[in-house]
């Protein structure tokens, strides 16, 4: 394996729609660390949910489930389901409609947040994105950034990635969509969307991708070389 740059930890969170996915693999590339999107790990269990017929309500059989499901990511991004590659299957609108309600399910979330902490613990040096990263799985993370955007471009946004995949939803449907996600995400009891108050906050609503890599990468790389003259 290739030299890593820095052996740190950089959680990344922030709601649907702000571009934390494709800038955090961005950044891993750039500073040779491990990726990991935490949020195709919920899609996954909520795809075993969905096959299962699961009644989420049934706090035994969901028990059940957990204990009976293996789920895998490979450092190219493709997810394993009980041994299946399911990478494009949890992007479908069955699980994007099922994985709130699913992620706010505590038994759940501590299987993942479990398997989170033992990846971060066993890499040298991860950016991990998701929604509780630095509040809950990472809270001792070196760099804690807090990805933002206006709700009308997030919903732009993810119009066009639903567009790309031959998907066309107006306006008003992919607003409410992601209000609805939101709105879940952040209310609920165990471990919500959080920004905590040492976050790094960047509005993405007019930067360009490469313009939010940048600003990271530069916090990052900053910070460490101050350190390292120290
Ligand atoms: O990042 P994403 O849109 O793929 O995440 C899908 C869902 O997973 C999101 O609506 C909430 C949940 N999630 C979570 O609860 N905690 C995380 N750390 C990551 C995702």
């Amino acid at each position: 394996m290739s030299q890593r740059k820095y052996n740190t930890k950089i959680a990344i969170d922030g709601p649907a729609g702000t571009g934390k996915s494709t800038v955090s693999r961005e950044v891993s590339r750039r500073l040779k660390l491990k990726y990991l999107d935490t949020g195709a790990m919920y899609r996954a269990i909520t795809l075993k949910f969905i096959r299962e017929k699961a009644d989420l309500s049934d706090l035994e059989a969901v028990k059940k489930i957990l204990a009976d499901t293996s789920i895998k990511l490979t450092d190219n991004q493709e997810v394993f389901l009980d041994g299946q590659k399911v990478t494009d299957e949890i992007r479908g609108a069955e699980v994007n409609k099922l994985v709130s309600p699913v992620s706010a399910i505590s038994q759940v979330r501590r299987q993942m947040v479990d398997m989170q902490r033992a990846i971060a613990e066993e890499s040298e040096g991860i950016v991990m994105e998701g929604r509780d990263i630095a509040s809950k799985v990472m809270p001792d993370a070196d760099f804690k950034f807090y990805l933002d955007a206006s709700l009308v471009e997030r919903a732009r946004r993810r119009r066009n990635e639903l567009k790309d995949k031959g998907v066309i939803l107006s306006e008003d449907e992919v607003i409410t969509e992601i209000k609805n996600r939101d709105s879940i995400d952040s209310r609920r009891e165990d471990s919500p969307l959080t920004r905590v108050l040492d976050a790094i906050v960047i509005d993405t609503t007019e930067l360009s991708f490469e313009a939010v890599v940048d600003k990271i990468i530069k916090r990052v790389s900053d910070r460490l070389s101050y350190q390292k003259a120290r």
